[in-house]
């Protein structure tokens, strides 16, 4: 790809993320003590793994294991939801909606894990009404 089409394709990328964001973030989140946050055990280790051969197979390519670490910083404070959506509708970059619902959650499994965040016996919600409800904080040491 030449500079500047991968220039026009970020800056699309940012102008529909930024949509999204404006359209579902009104929620307005509070990151209240009782509200739940990706610190609280919302994955399954095994999701993580089928997740993990998605990611090789999709996403790896273009993102490597570190890509998720400052990406999730600019995140802080917005919904599991919100990131899921963005993520969901626009990737992977050369085709988008190539992926179901459920893999991409698994995927969002291991991202939560790529990321240090701590797994727990139940797996990630699939309802994204459910994912809204939980707040992507930084990762409690
Ligand atoms: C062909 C390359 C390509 C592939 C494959 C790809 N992506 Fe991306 N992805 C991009 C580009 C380009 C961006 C725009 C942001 C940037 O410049 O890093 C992006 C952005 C993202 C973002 C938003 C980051 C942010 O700053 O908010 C997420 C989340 C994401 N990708 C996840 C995925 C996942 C999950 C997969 C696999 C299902 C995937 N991507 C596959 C190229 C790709």
């Amino acid at each position: 790809m030449d500079l500047k089409k991968q220039l026009i394709n970020r800056l699309g990328f940012f102008i529909r993320n930024c949509l999204l964001i404006s359209v579902f973030g009104l929620a307005n989140l509070s990151v209240a003590d009782d509200t739940i946050s990706i610190n609280d055990k919302i994955y399954s280790a095994q999701q993580a793994k089928i997740g993990e051969a998605l990611y090789k197979d999709n996403c790896l390519i273009c993102h490597d294991k570190k890509y998720f670490r400052p990406v999730f910083k600019t995140w802080e404070n917005q919904s599991l939801g919100t990131f899921f959506l963005v993520m969901s509708s626009s990737m992977p970059e050369d085709n988008p909606g190539s992926l179901s619902h459920q893999e991409f959650i698994d995927i969002l499994a291991y991202i939560l894990k790529l990321n240090r965040y701590p797994s727990g016996k139940q797996k990630l919600p699939t309802s994204t009404d459910k994912l809204n409800l939980i707040a992507i904080t930084s990762r409690k040491k």
